[in-house]
């Protein structure tokens, strides 16, 4: 589903901000990302969606060579990955379901089926019941949810959640990676980059640590190590 082959990041001013990274995400798989703050994280997730470009190297999404996408095909691409962010970005003016449902204009899915859809991606993180709720009546681990539901609705082949739990209690946070665990079981891969050890050790995946932009562990048993 994804792989890096021997890939360097270097912002203007910041080199190597990933070094070297070669590695493969099997479709279907659960994976945390960590690693201290500056690592490399967010990074590694903006190549994947081709936010940034690899100085070096080549990140293939589906078997696809990135470097082969151009423009409607970039958008094409990004449609086929959900994103979760530590701040939800929903938006205020919208109510619940009108926030997930504009995901959907991009995706080409006939606007009749979007209640349907809709509904569904609601029922899967458990906020069905809080369809006509504007964003700021809701608990912060509502809203993340309803920010899982939005990424998901459009079935995206790859769910990429970069500090989904960061605003989150404890409790929150752990309904969060049971939500994104039901996604995976459902068929979705799913990358969650994260600092919550805590969530780490005890919702076991294959874990990868970066540590200053390199790949220092790939534990398939997971556990958190820096
Ligand atoms: N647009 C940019 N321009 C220059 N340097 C950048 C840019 N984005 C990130 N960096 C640098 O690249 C390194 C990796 O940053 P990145 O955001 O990927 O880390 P992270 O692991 O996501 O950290 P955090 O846990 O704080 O979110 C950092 O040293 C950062 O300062
Ligand atoms: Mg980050």
């Amino acid at each position: 589903m994804i792989e890096f082959r021997n890939v360097n990041l270097d912002y203007p001013g910041h080199a190597a901000a990933l070094s070297n990274i070669q590695l493969f995400i099997g479709k279907g798989e659960f994976v945390y990302l960590v690693g201290q703050s500056g690592a490399g994280k967010s990074s590694f997730m903006n190549l994947i969606i081709k936010r940034h470009l690899p100085t070096q190297g080549e990140v293939l999404v589906g078997g696809v060579p990135l470097s082969r996408y151009r423009g409607a095909a970039t958008a094409g691409l990004r449609r086929q990955i959900g994103m979760v962010f530590q701040d939800n970005r929903l938006l205020p003016h919208l109510n619940v379901f009108d926030n997930v449902a504009f995901a959907l204009r991009v995706t080409g899915v006939p606007q009749r089926e979007w209640q349907t859809r809709v509904l569904g991606a609601l029922r899967t993180v458990g906020v069905e019941d809080k369809r006509t709720a504007w964003p700021l009546q809701l608990s912060q681990g509502e809203q993340q949810r309803v920010a899982i539901a939005r990424a998901i609705v459009g079935e995206p082949l790859l769910l990429l959640a970069d500090e989904p739990t960061g605003n989150l209690d404890p409790e929150n946070s752990r309904e969060v990676v049971k939500v994104l665990q039901h996604v995976n079981l459902r068929g979705t891969t799913v990358l969650v980059a994260t600092h919550a050890r805590e969530l780490v050790e005890s919702y076991r995946h294959r874990t990868i640590t970066l540590r200053q932009g390199r790949l220092v562990r790939d534990d398939p048993h997971g556990g958190y190590q820096l």
